[in-house]
């Protein structure tokens, strides 16, 4: 059936059904409020389907994730990193040819522009990581100026800048955090043992690449390359759709990705295992807690995947290995063992399908390679780089790419008119009741320090309406 019929009112409307390639339906509803006046309400578009798009196939009942039909466990297996960036973008393995001219382009790429390191030194030494991504990508803009009409060469090279120089940002920018000079990309690495090169080696010692760790951390990078239309990837399309220039668009698809609740629950694992270290328990009282309500297990549990996450599956391994190499020894990782153990014998987790997620494994997995808590997102926005410009570019050639305009269904006061200024009192404005609870937070980065509000009647200045005039 390639129709749905909607019935309001005792009016039937008929509404085209898109098929996907693995037969996943979609209404269609570009036409609909021409047709009725009405729109679609669906907030968090958890049910909305945005586009098509040929890229990543996603079934979490099954447990399947593919980029471009690929098998993520053949990709996580057989493949690397660049060769996966590549995919993603092109749509196809590269033969031996495109992916040396393909790493070619990227080594030449992975400079960031002499004068850009110094903006590096005006950043606070205690700036985060992701802060100082975001803006330095956004920068690249002024940097590299791209022309409005892209040819396929200009469109390569930019996006061989944005693969590259994300990873040479990221490095920079964990240098600046610890207060070390920056460490150049080095044409003889690949792009792995590149960025941890960059990260690890310093003017006085260099690094010692181990096998182990290159590969869990080459890994990572490819299974969080794409996850299909997820906040970040949706707001790279969102941004890009008013052909906004592509470091603006990257840069938006690395601040939706710093959010707590897109790429931060890996970090939030290791904080989870470091409480449970210092309470001085060994994890079976926080396991308790957890079948009590009491806590959540970090790192557990999925909203897409319900019967196992491949991602974890794959990691899980590697994790195992890392763990148990000569001097990973950690009392950490001790009670992470712990807590998978529990997860896959106890009733609790086993009726729930509570099961460790691609977090779990990756956070230990980044903390074991030594990679420091703050950029464990930085390593995410590496790896989702290719899966964001694959977006961007599939949008860009899209015979249908429109401007993304959602619309909304207005739930504020109806039409009402204009009250002088001297006839206002609080409770026809609310703004001082408002303002009363935005100012009463604490903390370091407080409301009250960083948000210039309105004024109410009680703040003498604006009684005088001399700041907000
Ligand atoms: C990911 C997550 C939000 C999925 O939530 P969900 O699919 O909506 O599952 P629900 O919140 O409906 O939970 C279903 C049941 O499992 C329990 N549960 C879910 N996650 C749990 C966890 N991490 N620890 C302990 N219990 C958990 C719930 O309490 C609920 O129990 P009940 O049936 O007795 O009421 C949730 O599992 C979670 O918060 N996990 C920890 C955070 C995390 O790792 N996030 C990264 C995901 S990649």
């Amino acid at each position: 059936m390639t129709k749905a019929t909607l019935n309001y009112g005792g009016v039937e409307t008929e509404l085209d059904v898109a098929i996907g390639t693995e037969g996943e339906k979609g209404v269609d509803m570009g036409k609909f409020r021409a047709r009725t006046g009405m729109v679609t309400l669906d907030e968090g578009y958890a049910n909305t389907g945005s586009c098509k798009s040929a890229i990543t196939y996603l079934d979490g009942e099954r447990g399947i994730l593919r980029y471009r039909g690929y098998p993520i466990e053949e990709l996580a297996a057989r493949s690397r990193f660049v060769e996966v960036a590549y995919l993603l973008t092109y749509g196809e393995l590269p033969t031996p040819k495109q992916l040396d001219s393909f790493s070619g382009l990227l080594n030449s790429s992975s400079l960031i522009h002499e004068d850009m390191r110094h903006f590096f030194l005006a950043f606070p030494n205690y700036a985060h990581p992701m802060g100082l991504l975001t803006t330095m990508v956004a920068s690249l803009a002024t940097f590299y100026p791209v022309p409005d009409e892209m040819d396929e060469e200009v469109e390569g090279q930019v996006i061989a800048n944005l693969v590259s120089q994300v990873r040479t940002i990221a490095a920079f920018s964990y240098k600046k955090f610890i207060g070390e000079p920056a460490v150049y990309p080095s044409h003889r690495l690949r792009f792995v043992e590149n960025f941890l090169n960059m990260m690890f080696s310093s003017p006085v010692s260099n690094y010692q690449q181990d096998p182990d760790v290159v590969k869990a951390i080459d890994t990572f990078l490819i299974l969080h390359a794409d996850h299909e239309q997820n906040c970040s990837t949706s707001t790279v399309r969102m941004v890009g759709s008013s052909l906004a220039n592509v470091y603006a668009v990257i840069s938006s698809g690395i601040a939706a990705l710093w959010g707590k609740r897109h790429g931060g629950a890996n970090q939030e694992v290791i904080s989870m295992l470091a409480s449970i270290l210092d309470s001085g328990d060994d994890g079976r009282r926080f396991i308790e807690e957890a079948k009590n309500k009491k806590v959540r297990l970090m790192g557990f549990g999925h909203r897409v995947y319900k019967t196992f996450d491949p991602r974890a599956m794959i990691l899980k391994s590697l994790c195992h290995k890392l763990l148990s190499k000569p001097g990973m020894g950690n009392p950490m990782f001790d009670i992470a063992l712990r807590l998978e153990e529990a997860a896959l014998k106890d009733e609790y987790f086993l009726s729930r399908n509570l099961y460790p997620n691609v977090d779990f494994y990756s956070g230990l997995i980044l903390k074991a390679a030594g990679i420091p808590y703050d950029m464990f997102t930085v390593l995410f926005a590496i790896g989702r780089t290719p899966g964001w410009l694959a977006n961007w570019r599939e949008m860009r050639h899209s015979e249908n790419s429109r401007i993304a305009r959602p619309r909304q269904i207005y739930v504020g006061p109806a039409l009402r008119n204009y009250i002088p200024l001297d006839k206002r009192s609080p409770s026809q404005t609310n703004v001082g009741n408002a303002r009363d609870q935005s100012t009463s937070g604490s903390g370091r980065f407080s409301s009250k320090r960083l948000v210039p509000m309105p004024p109410s009647e009680t703040n003498t200045l604006g009684e005088q309406g001399s700041e907000f005039a």
